[in-house]
C-alpha cells in the first residue's frame, strides 16, 4: 500500500466556538496532496473544496464545585455570528455568540444552574429529557424576566444520555431556539464510562447540533412564517452543525462517536455517510441500546437524539459527506486524517435496560394530534396555560396511544419521564427505537404506542409537566398540553 503525505489543513488556528470571527470561510486552503486515487480500499478521496469551515465544538462546562453542588452559570445573550464571508448576522446565544456550551453531568451529582436573561425579553430554560420537578422544568411556568436571574436545582438521577436545554416560554419557544439558544447536556453514569466506547469530547466523541436556518439578504435570520411555514413549521435552507455552515471535521482513523441532535424548529432528516458507510446507533434519547444496532441512515425528528459510531479505522486519508437523504445536500464533512491515539472497540452489548410489558399498564390514555382551520390540537383543543390537561399517578404503569390524525407531520415529546416503544402503526418498532425515549415522530397519519410511568417526581398545577409536538411552529401555535403528576 502506497503511503499517503497530507499536508496539515491551515486551519490549525481552531476558531474558539462561535465567535464573530468564526466560521467565514477563510481558512483551510490547506488541501490535501497524497495520492488518494488509486489506493487499493477505493475509498473516497478528500475533499474539502465546498467543506471550508472549521467544524465547531461547543464548550464543554462541567460546573464548579461549591459546597458539594455542581453549579453552572449560563448568561443568555445577544450575539453577532458571521455565518458567511461578508454578513454579520445577529443571534442570540448562551455564554456565547450563538448555541451554548456542553453541559456534562455525572449521575448522583445535584446540580445548581443559574440562567442569567440578557436578551430583553422573556425567556425560560427548559432541561430537554432531564428529570427534574416540575418547578425546575424551565416550563412556560417558570418565565424569567429580561434582566432577572432564575436558578433551577436538580439531582441528576437517570441513566447516561444525550439531553439539551432550550428556552420555552409561551409563544416565543421557536424564535428564541431559532436565533440559537440551545445547548447540549450531557449524563455521564459508571455503566457507561466502563464500556470501550469513544469518549474523547470533540477528538472521538463529538456533538452534532443539528439546524437549518433562512438568512436575508443582508445576513440576518430570516424568521418570518408564510402561510406555508405557519402549517409545517419553519424550515431553512441552510444547513448549520454547531453553528457553522459547511464544516469540515478532523478525525483519527478509529471509532468515532457522533452525538446527534435535531435542534432543528421543524425539518425532519435521514442522515447517512456518503459512499453508503455504515455506522452503529448506540443510544436513543434518554439511554443506550442494548446492543448496537447497524445502520446505513437514521431518521430523526426535532428534539430528538442518535448516537452512533463510525469505524474509520480503514479509512486513513478518505473523506465522506454526512448528508441528508430527504433534501440532498451534504450537512459536513468528516477527513480522517490521523493515527488513533487511543483504541476503542465497542462491545456487542451495552446494557440491561428494564421495560415494562403491557401487562404491567394499569391504564391507557390517547393522544391525537390534529389541525382544524389552522388550529394545531391535541385531544382537539390548544394549549391552555390555566387549563390542566391530563393527570397521571406517580408511579403507575399507562400505555399511551399516539395519533397522528393529519396529512402534515409531527411528533410527540414528553417532560419528566421517558417511554419506550410498544409498536408503531401496529407493528413491532425497529431494534434502532428500542431504547428509553422522550421524542417520537410521527409521520401523516401515523400511529405509535409507547409505554410510560412517572416515577421521579409529582407535579402540581403551579408547575406542570408539559407534552407536545416538537415541530416548534406548532408548539407555539398551541399543539401542547399540561399534566399533573398526583
Ligand atoms: Cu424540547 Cu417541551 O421541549
Ligand atoms: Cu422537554
Ligand atoms: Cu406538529
Amino acid at each position: 500500500m502506497k503511503r499517503r503525505e497530507f499536508m496539515k489543513l491551515t486551519s490549525a488556528s481552531l476558531c474558539s466556538f462561535a465567535l464573530a470571527s468564526c466560521g467565514g470561510g477563510d481558512n483551510s486552503h490547506g488541501m490535501f496532496d497524497g495520492d488518494m486515487l488509486g489506493d487499493s480500499n477505493n475509498s473516497p478521496p478528500l475533499n474539502t473544496e465546498s467543506f471550508t469551515n472549521a467544524f465547531a465544538i461547543p464548550p464543554e462546562l462541567t460546573g464548579t464545585m461549591i459546597n458539594s453542588r455542581k453549579v453552572f452559570d449560563l448568561n443568555v445573550q445577544p450575539g453577532q455570528m458571521n455565518f458567511t464571508s461578508d454578513s454579520i448576522t445577529a443571534t442570540l446565544g448562551i455564554n456565547g455568540h450563538f448555541l451554548g456550551p456542553t453541559l456534562r453531568v455525572n449521575r448522583g451529582d445535584d446540580v445548581d444552574i443559574n440562567v442569567n436573561n440578557y436578551i430583553g425579553e422573556p425567556t425560560t430554560m427548559h432541561w430537554h429529557g432531564m428529570h427534574v420537578p416540575g418547578d425546575m422544568d424551565g416550563s412556560p411556568h417558570q418565565e424569567i424576566a429580561p434582566n432577572q436571574s432564575w436558578k433551577a436545582s436538580f439531582p441528576i438521577q437517570q441513566r447516561a444520555s444525550t439531553n439539551w436545554y432550550h428556552p420555552h416560554a409561551e409563544n416565543t419557544t421557536a424564535s428564541q431556539v431559532y436565533s440559537g439558544l440551545a445547548g447540549m447536556l450531557i449524563v455521564d453514569d459508571e455503566e457507561t464510562a466502563a464500556l470501550d466506547l469513544p469518549k474523547r469530547y470533540g477528538i472521538d466523541d463529538i456533538p452534532v447540533v443539528i439546524q437549518d436556518r433562512d438568512f436575508n439578504a443582508d445576513g440576518s435570520l430570516d424568521y418570518t412564517l408564510s402561510h406555508f411555514d405557519q402549517m409545517n413549521g419553519k424550515k431553512g435552507n441552510t444547513f448549520l452543525i454547531n453553528g457553522v455552515i459547511d464544516a469540515s471535521l478532523d478525525v483519527e482513523a478509529k471509532e468515532v462517536r457522533f452525538r446527534l441532535l435535531n435542534g432543528s424548529n421543524a425539518r425532519v432528516y435521514r442522515l447517512a455517510f456518503s459512499d453508503g458507510l455504515t455506522f452503529k446507533q448506540i443510544a436513543t434519547e434518554q439511554s443506550l441500546l442494548p446492543e448496537p444496532i447497524t445502520l446505513n441512515s437514521v431518521v430523526m425528528s426535532p428534539g430528538e437524539r442518535v448516537e452512533i459510531i463510525v469505524d474509520f479505522s480503514n479509512f486513513m486519508g478518505s473523506g465522506f459527506t454526512f448528508d441528508d437523504q430527504l433534501s440532498g445536500k451534504s450537512l459536513f464533512q468528516v477527513n480522517v486524517t490521523r493515527a488513533a491515539e487511543v483504541e476503542s472497540i465497542t462491545p456487542n452489548s451495552l446494557t440491561n435496560l428494564a421495560v415494562f410489558s403491557e401487562s404491567q399498564a394499569v391504564r391507557s390514555r390517547s393522544f391525537e394530534l390534529s389541525m382544524f382551520m389552522g388550529s394545531f390540537l391535541i385531544n382537539g383543543v390548544s394549549m391552555n396555560m390555566d387549563i390542566i390537561n391530563e393527570s397521571v399517578t406517580f408511579g403507575d404503569v399507562e400505555i399511551w396511544d399516539i395519533k397522528n390524525r393529519s396529512n402534515m407531520i409531527h411528533n410527540f415529546h414528553v417532560h419528566g419521564a421517558y417511554f419506550t416503544l410498544l409498536s408503531r402503526d401496529g407493528s413491532t418498532p425497529g431494534t434502532h427505537e428500542r431504547g428509553y425515549k422522550d421524542t417520537v415522530y410521527l409521520p401523516a397519519n401515523s400511529h405509535v404506542q409507547v409505554i410510560i410511568q412517572f416515577a421521579d417526581y409529582k407535579a402540581g398545577v403551579a408547575a406542570p409537566y408539559m407534552y407536545h409536538c416538537h415541530i416548534l411552529e406548532h408548539e407555539v401555535e398551541g399543539m401542547m398540553g399540561q399534566l399533573i403528576v398526583v
